[in-house]
């Protein structure tokens, strides 16, 4: 999605601005463009693509300290360099670059009259041409237009005649202030600055600041004053870069022992046999009084939160389901007292599940958050929550996010289980079972010689089956995202026992079947399934932790057979998850696809 990075101070701006938006690459863009002020004049430079024609274009000897910079997915608008932002007024007075969408953008267009001439099919545009037509300090202009849009914004503003101050807005989409020593950032992730500081200020929707080598003013659209708290992130520049490896989804993926860690730091109370979790806001009463819980998340964090719903009802029986945000919200949901809504979010600033979470809260419901962002919207909307700890996720695809996701819900579980009838021994078995993760996940990044060699051999398919029951279907469905997300393999995922009902009809010698087979009590019957497919002659890949005995039965149906350590019935879905992440890379990797950034996806996706 698209990105802004912003600066005022005493460096040279450009490399500031075109580093800032090469942190941003990963987010997915397909146009950049940078603005600054030189010897009293505005100067712009865009290129449709990538980073490099943008850097090809612009003059490196510009001497400049102050600019605005932006990468540009596309929503109104092709590609091109025209529509490529920032955006500027006829006279060259202001620059703007501005993330969301702008929903009046034809009424405003007609109140400026027909004589106005646009330079772009963007929405954005128009923002310029508003600015123009106003009078009075910077500040105040750009309140000014604010209050005349209707939609969502990340704003970011120069004006050639206060050449040293910036103006940066927020409405629905990011932007966070990174303060520095005599200079100040701005940019709509952390990504972009972190190289420069990590004091940050997190705007909220309807404020805009004024930025100056100095410091920073806040105000809302009533011009009131907002006073802002900085706070220190403990992120540091190292987090973002590949750690030595090619891509930063493999980084990702053998990061996990340590991020799994830091998820579980500090989360045990041994007292109690059970969680702590600092944040939740929940007192022990208000735990023994949920009734039912809703878990919402998009993509993998969906996935995450259909495992979840299945950990809270084994271990705390309690009923749960798990589902789209955006499904959820629009069709006006009935919110309950009793039940507790969950929102699952890496970046904390997905959209539709913030939609989700306003919904839920405009009606008077409590909602968790399960967020790796530190201080991201939703981390600060929601009632309580619990913070991930896994450090920076770069790649589009969720890897380590996603397992994390899978422990934080599996923490949750076990406070629940253990405010109801989870006893103290069952509670400590599962906090052992959790404390082997880390280890065990570095016994499965063992397995990558075979894996890789597994796709190898079928990386040619067009289609891929992913089954599993139960616990092991989440992980099915996450791992058949996978596959597609970053190889472009077409995969499906299916409960085992659906095969029949449908999909066994696709079943050939050339659909690779990749069967969730844990140690679990449905053992038999998932073979059973494996049985089904062998007999269409497809090929089954079987990842497993059946005991030993069961082994030659295992191996006479399938073609190869991935084997996991024995975790628990709740924890080996992590496990599993992590071959289908090696999987889907070397699979990618083979194919020589982008890894990192596939083709039409992008990172957090900050609009409906
Ligand atoms: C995008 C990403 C997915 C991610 C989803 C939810 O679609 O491509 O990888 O799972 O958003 O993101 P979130 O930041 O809310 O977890």
């Amino acid at each position: 999605m698209c990105g802004i990075v912003a600066y005022t101070g005493q460096q040279a701006v450009l490399p500031i601005l075109l580093d800032g938006l090469k942190q941003l690459e990963y987010r997915g863009y397909d146009s950049a463009g940078v603005s600054v002020i030189s010897r009293k004049r505005l100067k712009t430079v865009k290129a449709a693509g990538k980073l490099h024609n943008l850097e090809a274009k612009v003059d490196a000897k510009t001497n400049s300290h102050c600019g605005i910079g932006h990468t540009r997915w596309a929503t109104h608008g092709a590609p091109t360099d025209e529509n490529a932002h920032p955006h500027n007024d006829p006279s060259q007075r202001f620059a703007i670059v501005h993330n969301g969408i702008i929903e009046n953008v034809d009424a405003l267009k007609t109140s400026l009259g027909k004589s106005v001439e646009y330079t772009s099919e963007t929405d954005s545009e128009v923002i310029a041409h508003l600015l123009a037509a106003q009078e009075g300090e910077l500040l105040d202009a750009v309140r000014a237009v604010l209050v005349q849009l209707v939609g969502t914004y990340g704003l970011a503003v120069i004006d050639q005649q206060n050449p040293t101050t910036l103006v940066v807005a927020r409405n629905g989409s990011p932007v966070i202030l990174g303060i520095g020593d005599g200079e100040m950032f701005a940019a709509s992730d952390m990504s972009a600055m972190i190289r420069h500081t990590n004091q940050v200020v997190h705007l909220d929707d309807g404020e805009i600041a004024e930025l100056t080598p100095e410091g920073f003013k806040v105000v809302r659209m009533d011009s009131s004053v907002a006073s802002k708290e900085a706070i220190t992130l403990n992120e540091q520049h190292a987090h973002y870069d590949r750690g030595g490896h090619d891509h930063f989804l493999y980084r990702e993926i053998v990061d996990q022992p340590i991020s799994i860690g830091q998820t579980l730091s500090g989360r045990f109370d041994k007292r109690f046999s059970t969680a702590h979790l600092g944040g939740l806001n929940l007192e022990a009463r208000d735990l023994i009084g949920i009734k039912r819980i809703t878990i919402l998340g998009c993509g993998s964090a969906l996935f995450a939160g259909m495992a979840g719903a299945n950990m809270i009802e084994s271990l705390a029986r309690i009923p749960v389901i798990a589902e789209p945000a955006a499904e959820f919200r629009y069709r006006n949901p009935v919110i309950e007292k009793d039940t507790l809504y969950v929102v699952v979010s890496q970046s904390g600033e997905t959209f539709d599940t913030l939609a989700a979470l306003r919904e839920v809260r405009r009606k008077g419901g409590f909602v968790l958050g399960i967020v790796n962002s530190v201080g991201s919207t939703i981390a600060r909307e929601v009632d309580g929550g619990i913070y991930m700890h896994a450090g920076p996720e770069v790649s589009v695809a969720s890897t380590k996010a996603y397992t994390s996701m899978l422990v934080a819900f599996s923490l949750l579980a076990l406070l629940l289980g253990r405010s109801r009838d989870l006893s103290p021994q069952q509670g400590t078995r599962f906090i052992n079972e959790l404390k082997l993760l880390p280890e065990q996940v570095e016994q499965v990044l063992k397995l990558e010689p075979e894996i890789k060699e597994i796709a190898e051999q079928y990386k040619k398919s067009q289609s891929a089956f992913f089954i599993g029951r139960t616990h092991g279907f989440p992980i099915a469905l996450e791992g058949a995202q996978k596959l597609k997300e970053i190889s472009y393999i077409h995969a499906e995922a299916y409960p085992a026992s659906e095969l029949k009902h449908g999909p066994l009809a696709l079943v050939t010698k050339k659909t690779p079947c990749f069967v969730v087979l844990p140690n679990d009590d449905l053992l038999q019957k998932t073979i059973s399934s494996m049985e089904e497919i062998k007999a269409r002659g497809g090929p089954v890949i079987a990842i497993t932790s059946a005991p030993h005995k069961a082994a030659p039965r295992i191996k006479s149906l399938a073609q190869s057979v991935l084997r996991v350590p024995d975790a628990g019935e709740l924890t080996q879905p992590v496990l599993m998850a992590v071959v289908f992440q090696l999987l889907a890379y070397h699979s990618a990797v083979s194919l020589g696809r982008d890894v990192d950034q596939p083709r039409n996806l992008a990172k957090s996706v900050t609009v409906e």
